[in-house]
């Protein structure tokens, strides 16, 4: 500890505004430093009391495990499925993450990749600026309009999707573990889910249970005609059958913000025009990043100052 200050490892950058406060209040040292830290001192360890990261990098076991005093793991995002949740459990280690203020973002998100797909928004900029116009009008694309939307995980962020897409004018359905009792219908099956409606949003969180649940079987389901959004986690889709059934039109098309192996996305998408992707920026506005930042912050100050915090990550 420098002065009275808690030792803190930190995974990942921040921007400037945010770091300038965590080095105010916490003896900071970046995952990235700590062998060099240790070789020099390695009571260095017995110093770090909590670890912060941002939802989409690993919190590796193996680092835990080198940090005998931890106290807290304090995620930038509302994402769990990479902290080590089971050894955070037994070590009694508090785990905390940033629900609800991005919600906003995220649907906002969802909802514009899903009509710049449907409208081929980058491909009709494109068109503009290539001088193109000039010689043809533009073909015609698709209205969101009276389709049916299916969400796959209707929580914080589903739901803020499913109000904010009522407006358009679509039907709206769902699938989850549980049926909520809402005014949306719900449907049990997935594949079910996907074979009622044009468009499929997926919107549970990442991890074991969820792996690679929209796979060749569901995307058939959709079928020619349907088109996939993903801002969940790219572990719920299986890639493999996504790029197979965009190549050979078995679905109609998707909207990508998240992908295996970020950022190293698959060159294979490159070379489709039904896909949109992003570089998993759902959370990404200032108002929002600086509204997690400072939940984050008040959970480690919670944590410090009363022995809870805010919003507590909860192993299932
Ligand atoms: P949440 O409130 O916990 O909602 C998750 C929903 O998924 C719940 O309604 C849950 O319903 C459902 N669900 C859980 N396990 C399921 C399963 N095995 N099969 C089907 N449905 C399941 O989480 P949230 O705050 O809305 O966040 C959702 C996820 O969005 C996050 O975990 C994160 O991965 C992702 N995210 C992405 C970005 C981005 O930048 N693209 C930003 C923020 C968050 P039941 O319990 O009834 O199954
Ligand atoms: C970002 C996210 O990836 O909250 C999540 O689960 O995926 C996103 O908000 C990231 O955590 C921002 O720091």
């Amino acid at each position: 500890m420098t002065g009275n200050m808690h030792g803190l490892l930190q995974i990942g950058s921040f921007p400037p505004e945010v770091q300038s406060r965590l080095d105010a209040e916490f003896d900071c040292l970046r995952a990235a430093d700590l062998d060099t830290a240790l070789a020099r001192d390695p009571a260095r360890a017995d110093s770090i009391r909590a670890l912060v990261t941002r939802s989409n990098l690993e919190v590796p076991a193996s680092l835990v495990e080198r940090l005998p005093r931890l106290e807290i793991i304090a995620t930038c995002g509302v994402g769990y499925d990479l902290i080590p949740l089971e050894l955070a459990a037994r070590r009694g280690i508090a785990v905390s993450n940033t629900p609800d203020v991005l919600n906003a973002a995220v649907a906002e998100l969802c909802i514009g990749g899903l009509l710049s797909l449907l409208r081929k928004l980058p491909q009709a900029d494109r068109y503009v600026r290539e001088g193109r116009w000039v010689d043809a009008s533009f073909p015609l694309a698709s209205s969101l309009a009276g389709k049916r939307v299916g969400i796959a995980g209707l929580g914080r962020i589903g739901k803020d999707i499913a109000r904010r897409l009522e407006p358009f004018g679509v039907s709206l359905a769902y699938h989850g573990r549980t049926d909520q009792r809402l005014a949306w219908r719900f449907e049990a099956e997935l594949a079910a889910l996907a074979r009622d409606v044009d468009v499929l949003i997926v919107a549970a969180p990442g991890g074991r249970e969820t792996a690679r649940m929209i796979d060749a079987r569901v995307l058939d389901a959709l079928g020619p005609q349907g088109v996939l959004v993903n801002v969940a986690r790219g572990s719920l889709v299986d890639q493999e059958a996504l790029l197979a059934a965009l190549e050979q039109g078995r679905i109609a098309g998707a909207a990508l913000d998240v992908f295996d192996n970020e950022p190293d996305v698959d060159a294979r998408f490159f070379g489709l025009e039904n896909v949109l992707l992003m570089p998993h920026i759902g959370s990404a506005t200032h108002e929002t990043r600086a509204a997690m930042a400072e939940l984050m912050l008040d959970n480690l100050r919670a944590w410090f100052r009363d022995g809870r915090v805010l919003t507590p990550v909860a192993l299932k």
